[in-house]
């Protein structure tokens, strides 16, 4: 079966030469999947995506055109997929629903401690030989209130670790996990939740309904000095309402792995070119905001899982049966 991958970085191709079933064979394009991109799929059976990859209407009724019969996600999210379009052409979408959670409560729980404790400075200092801590005065996480806005498998795992910490958990969720009450944590509306929380970490998916759920008005009712941080998808938050947030002070700490325009930024080396993004410059002059580029699910574990379980679904796809994974079938 022959598989063209998308956004293929040269992990990728390393992960799945190790990982991924023989008989599959992959070509790797490093561009993203777009309108533009499509046609290198030509002479495959699928194709493999990331979350910056374009699966929109007019792009799988290309993908469509040129024969292609299934999309395989190598991340959890699905946001960028129109699921409807794929159904009516006859396209089966699978993803990877739970590679590993914890590597992204791992990032989350180190962003927020970075941006606490001041890592980030902290480490620039000693190597100029600046041994002051002036500036560098964190608080203690333990006994700290903290919201997270969706209690799903990295929520939960994130949860675990906060526990650990000896947190105080406010959650919130339209479904509840009975692990919360057992970690000593209580689900409130997002109103308490904003209200009570010291620090607030998203973990809830993008859809219509939490498209900027962080907005001007939610930022008002939080606290002073708020630590917010965002490892789910950028475009939970209007980044132009956080920067009047952390202009204003409201927001005391802000930590970014994702980011609503990421797509034309994050996965490339930039750094020999002008960013034209004036709204990202911005976020970056803060002293208190920490952005990484979209890496929290970056480890060895869970690229392992992702390689193996996306040549697990592309392979019931060959064999006509199915994983569980499916979102179309
Ligand atoms: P999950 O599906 O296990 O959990 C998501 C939770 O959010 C569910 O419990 C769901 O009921 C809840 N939810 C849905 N709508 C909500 C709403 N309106 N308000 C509150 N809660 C709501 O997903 P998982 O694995 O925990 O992933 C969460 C998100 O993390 C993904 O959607 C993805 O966008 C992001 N992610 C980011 C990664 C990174 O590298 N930065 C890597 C993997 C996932």
């Amino acid at each position: 079966m022959k598989v063209a991958v998308f956004s293929a970085k040269k992990y990728d191709c390393d992960g799945f030469t190790q990982w991924a079933d023989s008989s599959l064979q992959f070509s790797y394009h490093d561009c993203r999947l777009t309108k533009s991109s499509v046609k290198l799929a030509a002479g495959c059976h699928a194709v493999c995506v990331f979350v910056n990859d374009e699966v929109n209407a007019e792009v799988l009724q290309q993908l469509s055109e040129l024969g292609i019969e299934m999309v395989a996600l190598r991340c959890a999210g699905f946001n960028n997929v129109d699921l409807t379009t794929a159904k009516t052409l006859g396209i089966r979408v699978a993803r990877v629903p739970a590679y590993s959670p914890e590597a992204v409560a791992e990032h989350t729980i180190g962003m927020m401690l970075c941006l606490n404790r001041k890592l980030h400075k902290a480490y620039n200092r000693v190597r100029d030989d600046n041994f002051a801590l002036d500036g560098l005065l964190g608080f203690n996480v333990f006994g700290k209130t903290v919201g997270l806005v969706g209690t799903g498998r990295i929520g939960l795992a994130t949860a675990r670790i906060l526990h650990g910490f000896g947190c105080q958990l406010l959650c919130h969720d339209l479904v509840q996990a009975e692990e919360i009450q057992r970690l000593g944590g209580r689900y409130v509306s997002l109103a308490e939740l904003y209200a009570q929380s010291d620090i607030i970490s998203l973990h809830c998916p993008l859809t219509p309904d939490t498209k900027h759920l962080i907005n001007h008005y939610s930022i008002g009712s939080m606290k002073d000095g708020v630590m917010l941080i965002n490892t789910s998808r950028g475009a939970l938050v209007d980044s132009k309402a956080i920067i009047d947030g952390l202009k204003s002070r409201k927001i005391g700490y802000l930590g970014l792995d994702v980011y609503e325009q990421e797509a034309d930024l994050f996965f490339e080396n930039l750094s020999e070119q002008m960013i034209d993004d004036e709204v990202f410059k911005r976020l970056l002059t803060f002293p208190n905001v920490l952005i990484t580029g979209h890496q929290a699910f970056f480890t060895r574990e869970a690229l392992q899982e992702i390689c193996q379980i996306t040549s697990d679904n592309l392979l019931a796809f060959a064999s006509n049966t199915e994983t569980g994974n499916e979102l179309v079938n």
